[in-house]
């Protein structure tokens, strides 16, 4: 089932140029979608396009069926979407736990039990509960970012480039948490600057150049992809 689907999206910053020159993104339910493409090409660009931060000139978002284009990015976390921007994901003065809390902004009921998942996800997390989110390593304070963006129960999760600045080592095991996330049923969406290995673990995969879509492919097949592995995986 497509879940999401923000089709031939066009439109830049305020009253700028163009960034995104029709770009189309597809994840179906409990699949993993994930963008590469090189510096600037407009990664980060089309992720605020999917999530209401930018006014679209053209194209349409829609999410379990519904259009929602029109939605502010506050209405789309109503409807399901989690988002992990690339910077400042975190708030570092405050604790992970009061990080966590901040996160499920929008609910009203009991959110000691999406703690208690979000722990058993990062027992990491859990062990730095009481620290300020600041004080936490690199590959810590992504778990905390994405733990923060679970509490809302999206459908969506959206991360722009969870493994930035993390080991190899953190990356695979961020990776294998994010596979643990789509089996439960939630799609991810998600940018990433290390492509072959995110590609490894992606269902889909989309190289995005210059703001349009220049691949879209299983991540196996980009994977082997003469061109895609000459021009963009450095061999
Ligand atoms: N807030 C902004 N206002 C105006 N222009 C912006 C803004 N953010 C990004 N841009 C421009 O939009 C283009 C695409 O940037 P974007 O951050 O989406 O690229 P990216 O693919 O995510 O790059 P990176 O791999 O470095 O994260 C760039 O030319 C950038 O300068
Ligand atoms: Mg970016």
């Amino acid at each position: 089932m497509t879940f999401l689907h923000a089709s031939e999206m066009r439109g830049g910053y305020g009253s700028g140029a163009d960034i995104l020159h029709g770009c189309t993104l597809t994840v179906q339910k409990g699949e993993i979608a994930v963008i590469v493409g090189p510096n600037g090409a407009g990664k980060s660009t089309a992720m605020k396009a999917v999530f209401g931060m930018l006014n679209l000139r053209e194209g349409h978002v829609h999410l379990g069926g519904e259009d929602i284009t029109q939605l502010s990015p506050q209405e789309r976390v109503y409807k399901g979407m989690g988002f992990v921007p690339q910077t400042h994901n975190i708030f570092p003065t405050m604790t992970v736990r009061e990080n966590l809390e901040m996160g499920a902004f929008i609910r009203n009921d009991d959110v000691e039990e999406t703690i208690e998942q979000v722990y058993e996800l990062f027992p990491a997390v859990k062990d730095k509960r009481n620290q300020n989110a600041g004080e936490l390593s690199g590959g810590q304070r992504q778990q905390v970012a994405v733990g923060r963006a679970l509490m809302t129960q999206p459908k969506l999760l959206m991360l722009d480039e969870p493994t930035a600045g993390v080991s190899p080592i953190v990356m695979d095991e961020l990776f294998d948490r994010i596979i643990e996330v789509a089996r439960t049923g939630i799609s991810i969406l998600m940018v990433e600057q290390n492509a072959r290995q995110a590609l490894e673990i992606a269902d889909k995969g989309y190289v995005l150049v210059q703001g349009a879509n220049a691949y879209t492919d299983t991540g196996a097949a980009l994977l082997a992809n003469p061109e895609v592995r000459r021009t963009f995986l450095g061999g």
